[in-house]
């Protein structure tokens, strides 16, 4: 039996995370995996959400016991308010519920599932674009097609992409990425996202907004949630991914919720029971910890105050090593041009290092790193930025 099973490709993001983890010269370098990495290179975890597992540790009333089907309210409702604003009227008109998700992977999925019974379509997802996006609503039984995003001559957003909004058959779904695009590190203007939601409106289009990196493009909850909140204003329905595992630091622990944003408040609770139907069957109930780390953060004022403390200085020591390899590069007089790497927002630049230049880093330089040329800007620190500049000076001259 299963002589019929071919060996499956693997994840290039995660496979590389693992050839780096295996190296054991010290001078290695990981800009590879999207995860925060202190000024030591470490894994950081947040001052709040140590304060919130305190909190846990010390509560009587705490157990292990299963969440329901749809997760714990006290999150979801919070995640709800945090990407629509607190005081949206969405939320007071009752046309909009949070349905918890195994991270923004698992909200992704289960609204394509959702999708896939009740409003299948075509689903466009940007190239290029996080390359699970792919992968999720390919296995959702969609037909995925691309709409041109990166513009390789402007290193920028490609305009073909509001033709490609155009011609698209009507009541398409879009996957958008809300902020800090991934890979390329290129939002959308306000004005492009305007012409974006017009397009979408004149042609029916279905926005499922992914929002990974929420407070990691600005360092404000609130301006990163401008592309959402715009779209919500415009009177779309719409479903929004969102993932705690970047602006938490709470990879491991699979926290994520799907907010549905709908016109007709009556149709939530039937789109709530086909969701718990959904994920009863895949996985039951998602996971209690992480969540209850996130309702505490979100729901208790001193410890929401620090986390916004807390993402900013994230947010700014990656803002501060764009500009040093910025410097470096122009320094050492690197041949090209680099200003991407500060425009570029979030946690990745898109360097624009071709594949074989990638592959070089990673077999004789100990640098970990995608070979579409994708860098988590996080892996950088003080201590290594400089030898980073100068494999990438070579790779480029050589
Ligand atoms: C990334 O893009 O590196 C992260 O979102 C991690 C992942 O799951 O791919």
């Amino acid at each position: 039996q299963f002589n019929n099973v071919n060996l499956a490709p693997p994840d290039p993001i995660l496979k590389m995370n693992a050839i780096y983890k295996a190296d054991p010269d010290p001078v290695k370098i990981s800009v590879g995996v999207g995860a925060y990495r202190t000024e030591e290179g470490k894994p950081y975890i947040l001052n709040c959400v140590k304060k919130a597992e305190r909190m846990m540790l010390d509560d009587p009333n705490n157990d292990h016991e299963y969440l329901p089907m749809a997760g714990l309210q006290s999150f979801t409702d919070a995640a709800v308010k945090l990407i629509l604003g607190a005081d949206s009227h969405i939320i007071k008109e009752n046309r909009a519920i949070g349905f918890q998700a195994i991270s923004g992977t698992g909200a992704l999925r289960v609204g394509a599932e959702l999708l896939n019974r009740f409003r299948k379509s075509i689903a466009y997802v940007s190239k290029p674009t996080w390359g699970n996006h792919l992968a999720i609503f390919g296995d959702c039984g969609f037909e995925v097609r691309e709409y041109q995003y990166w513009d390789p001559a402007t290193r920028g957003l490609n305009e073909s992409f509001f033709d490609t909004l155009r011609s698209a058959p009507n009541g398409s779904i879009f996957v958008l990425h809300g902020c800090a695009h991934n890979p390329t590190g290129v939002d959308p203007t306000e004005e492009q996202w305007k012409l974006v939601a017009k397009i979408m409106k004149e042609k029916n289009h279905f926005p499922f907004f992914d929002c990974a990196y929420q407070g990691f493009a600005s360092g404000d909850l609130d301006k990163d949630a401008w592309s959402v909140r715009y779209f919500v204003d415009q009177g779309f329905e719409m479903f929004i991914a969102q993932s705690f595992a970047k602006n938490l630091g709470l990879y491991g622990e699979r926290v994520g919720n799907l907010t549905l944003v709908v016109h007709n408040p009556d149709v939530l609770p039937k789109m709530h029971s086909n969701l718990c139907k959904i994920v009863r069957a895949m996985y039951s109930c998602p996971p209690a910890h992480g969540a209850k780390i996130a309702s505490l953060v979100l729901n208790t004022p001193e410890l929401y105050k620090e986390w916004t403390v807390e993402l900013k200085a994230m947010a700014d020591r990656i803002k501060e090593m764009r500009v040093m390899l910025f410097d470096l590069l122009t320094e050492m007089k690197t041949p090209g041009t680099w200003n991407h790497i500060t425009d570029q927002i979030g946690m990745f630049t898109f360097t624009g290092l071709t594949q074989n230049q990638c592959k070089t880093l990673v077999g004789e330089h100990h640098i970990y790193l995608i070979d579409n040329g994708r860098i988590s800007i996080a892996g950088l620190n003080t201590k290594n930025i400089r030898r980073f500049a100068e494999k990438i000076d070579w790779v480029v001259r050589n």
